[in-house]
């Protein structure tokens, strides 16, 4: 199947398709799931770091984000959708502080500037679901849905990928 950025993803093998944020990565890939459903995006292998408890981290944030959009979709009620939110953001968290204590165990080299990303991406999603709360429309969802997306591409591929053989040759995979 072709696989393209854009805000139109045609289903596999069907005409139509569904609205998506834009900001994705070009390795996302929608998911058939059943009749006119899909995901918003599927975990790509070239996502894997090696290490096992952080790769199963992202996959869960996928899931998550995942999770959000199709809520949105089926027209959950506002306070459902914000609530979610909370989880979301409590997830990273844990996530970050993983990778964090990881990287304090380690004496990691770079782990101030990663730390760094870890806080600016806190602060942006808490800033996108304080728009939220306050215009609890799609359009500010799908925004932030596609600020998640690009954003956990971008720093897996580019900045967790970075860590990994750090990690591996101190025994932690
Ligand atoms: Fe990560
Ligand atoms: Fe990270």
């Amino acid at each position: 199947m072709r696989r393209e950025v854009g805000l139109f993803y045609p289903a596999a093998g069907k005409p139509g398709g569904r609205i998506i944020p834009s900001g994705l990565s070009k390795k996302a890939s929608p998911i058939k799931r059943g009749w006119d459903e899909m995901s918003l995006v599927a975990w790509s292998e070239d996502l894997t770091i090696g290490v096992a408890a952080v790769d199963a981290d992202h996959r869960k944030l996928f899931s998550l984000v995942n999770y959000l959009y199709d809520s949105m979709i089926a027209g959950k009620e506002t306070p459902v959708i914000d609530e979610f939110i909370d989880s979301l953001i409590i997830y990273t968290k844990q996530h970050f502080e993983r990778e964090e204590s990881l990287f304090e165990e380690t004496s990691y080299p770079d782990r101030l500037a990663h730390r760094q990303e870890h806080d600016a991406l806190i602060a942006q999603i808490t800033e996108a679901h304080k728009r939220y709360k306050s215009d609890a429309s799609a359009t500010q969802l799908l925004e932030m849905i596609g600020f998640l997306n690009k954003w956990m591409i971008e720093h897996i591929r580019k900045s967790d990928k970075k860590y990994a053989p750090h990690l591996k040759e101190r025994g932690i995979s």
